[in-house]
């Protein structure tokens, strides 16, 4: 038995440089003991030897660092081999990763998605409490339990988000505390070292009363996103019973007024602004899963606009809307209609690309209503700056961004259907849907495709011409 051993449970490098001395040294997984923070020590096993010999080349793919770099952050004390297990194998098989079924793999993707999971949960979930330093100066705290070892992994996110203040996240593995220029790390803390109560959390609750959205209310949905192990600690989490109880009364009432999320923001005031808008926006979790957004693309004043889902793993790369194998599909279509692409400006409902890794792909995810609900006002601020007379929606989840309700696009495709700032959405098919058919419904597809797309050329063809 060889022991393997890690100063700090979450140091990717050392983990790195500590498998890459055991790979030379021909340790198996089955010989190495990787002793995990807190785990007594194997008193069989014996320390690794330095590296003696010819040196070996120790093959990692891009696929496998991205991976372990979440998976080591993981609780789960088994991580440390599985990294090993999987490194030892990628050594024999270099496209391991590309074999979703394999166990290892898919126990890395699992661990992987956790963690990432546990992430973004913090930097929602974190609430700062005010406290006040020694010398006067306001210190904001919070109390948090992540699952994961995620707190240095997350810091910077924090440091970016409030580089002005002083701040603390205490948890019960550690302390991070800012102050202005520097962030220092502490010892484990406890839920009493944070302050219970302030003023701002009366702030904060109005906050919440004033975003929480009845309109978007799916009970089930808000339990897997806010899941229950962190209300404890969320002030607001006590009010929703009470929210929900009045969801209904102020669905009916918001409609009316047209609130939303983003109600208090000022409109941006350019296509440039809502590109340098989106490039930072994090308020989903598709925002923040390190991906471009990408803007949309055409004339900045448009009779036409066509709204896609959201950009695939080609858009993602070439930072430009529908340019993948779907796009390729829009372009033949909209050619063969008479429609031509370049006079139309082309975007997404959403504006990040959300996609589940399997190995080195990235394979396309449907975004959730909330996600598509939430990116709404930057395509509003799309359709406010272009002004189209008509917009064409392709599939459910761009109908979705353009009207505020997913429609059944069977009853609703290949007509005008008339929206409130006094445009028209028209409806159609998604073309990635096409590309999935074969056969008979492939052709039937298709031919009602181009048949949507002929009616929208009509449309346009008889649209007053514009001053
Ligand atoms: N699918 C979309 O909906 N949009 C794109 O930009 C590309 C593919």
């Amino acid at each position: 038995m060889i022991a393997a051993e890690l100063a700090e449970p979450d140091d990717f490098d050392a983990w790195r440089n500590e498998a890459r001395r055991l790979i030379m040294q021909r340790v198996t997984p089955e010989e190495a003991v990787w002793r995990d923070e807190g785990e007594p020590t194997d008193l069989f096993a014996v320390p690794s030897p330095a590296p003696t010999g010819t040196v070996a080349k120790v093959r990692a793919s891009r696929a496998f660092m991205d991976l372990a770099q979440s998976a080591i952050l993981h609780s789960d004390p088994a991580r440390l081999g599985l990294l090993y297990r999987i490194l030892w194998r990628l050594q024999e098989q270099p496209r391991l990763l590309d074999d979703a079924a394999d166990r290892d793999v898919a126990a890395l993707e699992r661990l992987a998605k956790q963690v990432r999971r546990d992430i973004h949960k913090m930097r929602a979930f974190v609430r700062f409490r005010a406290a006040t330093d020694d010398d006067g100066i306001d210190r904001y705290i919070a109390w948090f339990e992540p699952e994961h070892r995620i707190e240095r992994a997350n810091a910077a996110f924090f440091v970016n988000r409030f580089a002005s203040q002083r701040w603390s996240i205490l948890t019960p593995r550690m302390a991070l505390h800012w102050d202005g220029a520097a962030l220092f790390e502490g010892p484990a803390a406890a839920r009493r070292d944070a302050p219970a109560e302030d003023a701002v959390e009366d702030l904060w609750l109005d906050y919440y009363r004033s975003i929480f959205n009845p309109a978007r209310l799916k009970v089930g949905m808000m339990v897997k996103e806010m899941p229950r192990r962190y209300w404890k600690n969320l002030p607001e989490a006590r009010q929703i019973p009470e929210l929900i109880a009045g969801a209904h009364k102020r669905e009916t009432a918001m409609i009316a007024t047209g609130a939303d999320l983003f109600a208090h923001e000022p409109a941006p005031a350019s296509l440039g602004a809502v590109a340098e808008g989106i490039s930072h926006c994090r308020r989903c979790p598709i925002g923040c899963n390190g991906t471009r957004a990408v803007m949309g693309e055409g004339p900045h004043a448009a009779d036409l606009m066509i709204v896609g889902e959201q950009p695939g793993d080609s858009e993602e790369q070439q930072n430009q809307p529908f340019v993948g194998p779907a796009g390729q599909l829009l372009d033949r279509a909209l050619a063969q209609a008479g429609i031509d692409r370049h006079h139309a400006f082309v975007t997404n409902a959403v504006k990040h690309f959300k996609f589940e890794r399997r190995g080195k792909r990235r394979l396309h995810q449907t975004p959730t209503a909330g996600e598509i609900d939430m990116c709404r006002w930057w395509l509003d601020s799309e359709r406010a700056l272009v002004k189209p007379k008509v917009v064409l929606a392709l599939g459910a989840s761009s109908a979705r961004g353009l009207l505020g309700r997913t429609p059944a696009i069977a009853r609703e495709r290949g007509q005008a259907i008339p929206v409130p700032d006094g445009s028209i959405v028209w409806l159609t098919a998604h073309p990635s849907y096409l590309l999935r058919l074969e056969g008979e419904a492939r052709e039937r597809e298709h031919a009602r495709f181009a048949q949507d797309l002929a009616g929208l050329a009509d449309m346009l063809q008889r649209l007053p011409a514009s001053v």
